[in-house]
């Protein structure tokens, strides 16, 4: 079958664009530890509403360098809305919505998950730069939603 040379330029030129895409996939994925959100690593089997308000908001730490931050969204803020850590601490985000879905988002980082009623967001991430991380809600959740946020402040 013939094909004109400048319309097979452009078949060559879209299956490049392909393979550039899907490298592009795998080298964030595998290099950078940008993940797809899934269900595996997202959220953890169903919590009762009762269970969700008895949870004790705040930062443990689990050993040197080792902390874990048990955090609750509602209308309009996140409990704790300050946490302090010191550089090179690897901590692990337990995320609980009290009433309707909120994000949780710390730019710069990889930390963006969906807080849904019902499930247990789960993130960990090592925070290698000191300063001072803005946490924001990124899911539309009402009137107040622009002035959802937190502090993460990574000490030296
Ligand atoms: Cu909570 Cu937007």
């Amino acid at each position: 079958m013939h094909i004109h040379p400048y319309e097979r330029r452009w078949i060559q030129f879209s299956i490049g664009m392909l393979i550039v895409f899907g490298l592009a996939i795998i080298v964030s994925n595998v290099f950078l530890g940008i993940n797809i959100p899934g269900i595996a690593n997202s959220a953890e089997p169903v919590i009762s509403l009762e269970e969700t308000e008895a949870i004790e908001p705040g930062v443990r730490e689990l050993g040197p360098g080792r902390y874990e931050v048990h955090m609750t969204a509602q209308v309009w803020r996140f409990e704790p809305s300050e946490v302090r850590i010191p550089v090179g601490s690897t901590v692990t985000f337990y995320l609980y919505s009290k009433d309707i879905i909120h994000g949780f988002k710390i730019p710069n980082t990889t930390l963006s998950l969906m807080i849904i009623p019902g499930q247990v967001g789960k993130m960990t991430y090592t925070f290698t730069e000191p300063g001072e991380y803005p946490i924001i809600c990124h899911e539309y959740c009402g009137a107040g939603h622009h002035n959802m946020s937190g502090t993460l402040i990574v000490e030296e």
